[in-house]
């Protein structure tokens, strides 16, 4: 492991162009729950009922109450280790892009800015009818209204069924295409289009590397992978750059 650890040091040395893909175990460590694991929400919820636009047509209170539920949980965690170190990756390495499926702003809080959020946040609101959108870190009523027509506001997520912001993906395929190196991190690969960058990237000849856990469905198709805590093997290779 050591070993396969120095190897992917030195690919991110150098005036290499990395893109990062994250999902929720990069938060884990900072007590955020992730979906699918041993005591994933998925464990405790059905997706079905709570993030899906057929689920917040039925009950909007239902599904804003999860969201507030998780707006305040996420509230009271801080970024660990992990975002720390992507944060400082950024500083060092002059092409680098950061996609994450996280909506707990954990990134943007460890100082993450070359980064998409492709999952929309949590503390993104937007209007069901018109195009009012906001960031709003404020405690919101059970069922919030938008303050320029009266509507219904909604979390601003991606929810299943529902496309992607128009432009994010086309920017993450994009940047994948340019990456020499890609490097997947505390993702399960069960939900697309993410699961599949990594196919993207190694069509371009990026060297592709995935950081775990546990192993996914896409671990054997990887150059390297590194199964441990995000929070200890990413400030690893963080420190490895500033030497
Ligand atoms: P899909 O893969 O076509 O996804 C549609 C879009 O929504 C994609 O852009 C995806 O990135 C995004 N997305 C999906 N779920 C999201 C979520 N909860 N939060 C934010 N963004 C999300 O549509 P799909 O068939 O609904 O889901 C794909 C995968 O998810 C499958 O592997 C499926 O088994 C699994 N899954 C789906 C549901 C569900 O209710 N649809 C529930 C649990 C797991
Ligand atoms: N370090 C590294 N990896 C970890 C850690 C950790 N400390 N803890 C957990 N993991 C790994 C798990 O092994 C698992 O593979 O993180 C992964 C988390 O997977 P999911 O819970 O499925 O999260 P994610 O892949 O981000 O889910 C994708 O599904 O419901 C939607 O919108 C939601 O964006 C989310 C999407």
């Amino acid at each position: 492991v050591q070993a396969e650890l120095e190897m992917v040091k030195a690919l991110l040395s150098g005036d290499r162009r990395v893109v990062v893909l994250t999902g929720a175990g990069v938060s884990a460590e900072s007590g955020v729950p992730t979906f699918r694991g041993r005591d994933g929400l998925w464990k405790h919820y059905r997706a079905e009922d709570l993030a899906r636009p057929d689920a917040f047509a039925a009950h909007p209170e239902l599904v804003w109450e999860f969201y507030n539920w998780r707006r305040r949980l996420v509230a009271d965690c801080r970024p660990n280790p992990a975002h720390r170190a992507l944060a400082a990756m950024e500083r060092q390495i002059r092409n680098f892009l950061l996609i994450t499926q996280n909506v707990d702003g954990l990134h943007v809080r460890a100082g993450s800015r070359k980064m998409v959020e492709m999952h929309g946040s949590l503390w993104q609101v937007r209007c069901t009818v018109c195009t009012h959108a906001r960031e709003d870190f404020s405690e919101l009523p059970e069922l919030p209204d938008c303050p320029v027509c009266g509507h219904l506001l909604r979390p601003g997520v991606v929810w299943f069924g529902e496309p992607l912001t128009p432009g994010v993906l086309k920017l993450a395929i994009e940047q994948i295409g340019k990456a020499d190196v890609f490097l997947s991190v505390g993702t399960s690969n069960m939900v697309q289009p993410a699961a599949s960058f990594y196919q993207l990237a190694k069509d371009h000849g990026a060297v592709t590397v995935e950081i775990n856990a546990e192993p996914t469905p896409n671990t054997g198709f990887m150059d390297f992978a590194l199964h441990g805590p995000a929070g200890e093997i990413l400030p690893e290779l963080a420190a490895g750059l500033a030497e």
